[in-house]
């Protein structure tokens, strides 16, 4: 539950979408927009997330201009990463601006960096706030699942089912390299629904002896196509090293494909969309009821409201390391 209580009833809320962009935060917009204009309530959508709020850009939001956007990737308000707002007195003018605006209350749409800057102005400033997780790394505490995760791992696997059939044709490994800066959740959860044949994630790093040999038997055991999925870990294009020094170890050819970017676009899923409409919704509810510091999540396949105090505090579990040896043990 909210970690306060504002009495006193909302007349203007805003909404920014802030960090790497995901599939299915156009919904959440969309979400918001049309269950507070259900209430009587206007929204404003930030421009390029805490970008926008702290120079007072803003645009309104009514039903028609959300609509068309429940099927569209990125986020029609723009979205940045803004080191500024770290600075206290940033934020002050920021707040001060959006009282002058009008604007009450503020739903934040991404992962828990910006959670942070959510729960600084409340802290500070009794702004409300809500949170809507909304990231393809699936790496905020809190929530089984955020939202864009589900539609950037189908975006690999479909990605991977082409990569192996050149595989299976030339012989040839590939390494695979996915986004997912300090989390290996779309890394695990890719190769196990791709059928890769090893994984490689930020939070185990000393598996290339297991990964060698496990290759080397599937060669000799007549396999032609191998696909190892590398999560990109502190920096992107890691994955051109690990495939090096693995083929010189085993004298195999490989080639990399890094996915990049690509996994961040694309129409959201349906569930990315279901998901992101039932958070818009609850975050303005919660507002409306005077509900604030709290970060809309899924937990157990339900969507329910949890203290954004604990999502900042806490890191997200590591990823299900059963699932690492399922993809391993299933790869044949
Ligand atoms: O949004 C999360 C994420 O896509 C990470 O997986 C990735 O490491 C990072 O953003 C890339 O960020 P940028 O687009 O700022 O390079």
């Amino acid at each position: 539950m909210g970690s306060d209580r504002h009495i006193g009833r909302v007349q203007r809320i805003g909404i920014l979408t802030s960090g790497g962009d995901a599939p299915g935060m156009n919904a959440v917009i969309r979400a918001a927009v049309r269950s507070a204009s259900a209430r009587g309530i206007e929204v404003v959508g930030y421009l390029d997330g805490f970008t926008g709020f702290v120079a007072g850009e803003f645009q309104e939001l009514d039903d028609r201009s959300v609509g068309n956007i429940i099927h569209r990737g990125g986020t029609i308000i723009g979205t940045s990463r803004c080191p500024e707002f770290l600075d206290a007195a940033v934020r002050a003018a920021a707040v001060t601006q959006m009282r002058v605006d009008g604007v009450e209350a503020l739903i934040v749409v991404g992962g828990d960096g910006s959670f942070r800057g959510a729960l600084a102005v409340q802290e500070e400033h009794g702004l409300m706030v809500a949170g809507v997780p909304g990231t393809i790394d699936n790496d905020v505490y809190g929530t089984d699942e955020t939202i864009g995760f589900d539609t950037a791992l189908n975006t690999a696997v479909l990605a991977i089912d082409q990569v192996r059939d050149t595989s299976e044709s030339t012989g040839m490994m590939f390494f695979v390299e996915v986004m997912g800066r300090t989390s290996g959740a779309l890394a695990l959860q890719t190769a196990l629904a791709a059928g890769a044949t090893g994984v490689l994630v930020p939070e185990a790093q000393d598996e290339f002896g297991e990964l060698e040999l496990r290759l080397r038997v599937s060669i000799e055991r007549g396999k032609r196509s191998h696909i190892i999925v590398v999560a990109e870990g502190e920096e992107a294009g890691g994955a051109f090293a690990v495939g090096e020094r693995v083929s010189k170890a085993i004298n195999q050819p490989y080639r990399v494909v890094v996915l990049g970017h690509v996994q961040r676009g694309g129409r959201p899923s349906a569930r990315d969309r279901i998901i992101a409409a039932e958070a818009g919704a609850m975050a303005v509810d919660a507002l409306c009821s005077g509900r604030t510091g709290i970060m809309i999540g899924r937990q157990g396949g339900r969507s329910v409201e949890v203290p954004m105090a604990d999502v900042v505090r806490f890191k997200h579990p590591r990823p299900e390391y059963a699932l690492l040896h399922l993809a391993q043990e299933l790869s044949g």
